[in-house]
């Protein structure tokens, strides 16, 4: 706590971390000054959380080729190295990050966590990929490969093949070189440094004006 908020709110207020109430009802504003301040600190550690997650990612095949870490390197690899801006790369290399927790929605996942950060179009890609990936595989396991047709009409399915075509089934290749995770950190950083939209951003920012 800077000596603006000691000034402002005391030094017993100093010493009170978190808010009194038992119900939101009964919260005051002092509360929500404190649990604001708190969450500006863990918004601003969300691309910290993202790349030990990545890193859960490691060593995890599933029977693939190469693990589920190495995959979105590559992807992410592939992208950069063909010239996409950096909030799409940062889309590639996160696009499988629901891996772990969303086994039977991976795709949405990820997109819900980029979704403040990216444009319309690299959210639906990264939302809808799982259809246009199995394009590339349904057929094997019984299911339509042809799934990815019920968005023909969508203005981002092109984008989407494209990003499934180019860059993530292709990127199940040992042999390939991928840039490391440390190399991609700074892009990480800097496309989720701050929302470009978010229920929750007018609020942290307000704060931050008056400290
Ligand atoms: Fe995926
Ligand atoms: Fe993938």
């Amino acid at each position: 706590m800077d000596v603006s908020e000691q000034t402002a709110h005391g030094i017993a207020e100093h010493a009170r971390s978190r808010a009194a109430f038992r119900e939101m009802k009964e919260g005051t504003a002092d509360d929500w000054r404190i649990i604001g301040g708190e969450y500006r600190a863990f918004a601003r550690g969300l691309p910290d959380r993202v790349l030990d997650h990545l890193r859960l990612l490691d060593g995890d095949f599933g029977g693939f080729p190469v693990c589920r870490l190495e995959h979105s390197l590559q992807t992410a690899t592939r992208a950069h190295r063909d010239g996409r801006d950096e909030q799409y790369v940062v889309m590639a290399l996160l696009h499988d990050i629901g891996d772990t927790l969303g086994s039977y929605n991976h795709p949405e996942v990820a997109a819900s966590i980029l979704k403040p950060f990216v444009s319309e179009e690299n959210h639906w890609i990264c939302q809808n990929h799982g259809a246009f990936q199995g394009y590339y595989y349904f057929h094997f396991l019984g299911m339509d490969q042809n799934a990815r047709e019920q968005f023909r009409d969508n203005p981002y399915f092109e984008a989407c093949r494209e990003f499934c075509e180019k860059y993530d089934q292709a990127a199940f290749d040992p042999d390939y070189e991928s840039e490391s995770l440390e190399f991609f950190e700074p892009m990480v950083r800097r496309v989720m440094a701050k929302p470009l939209a978010s229920l929750y951003a007018k609020a942290p920012e307000a704060e931050e004006e008056t400290s």
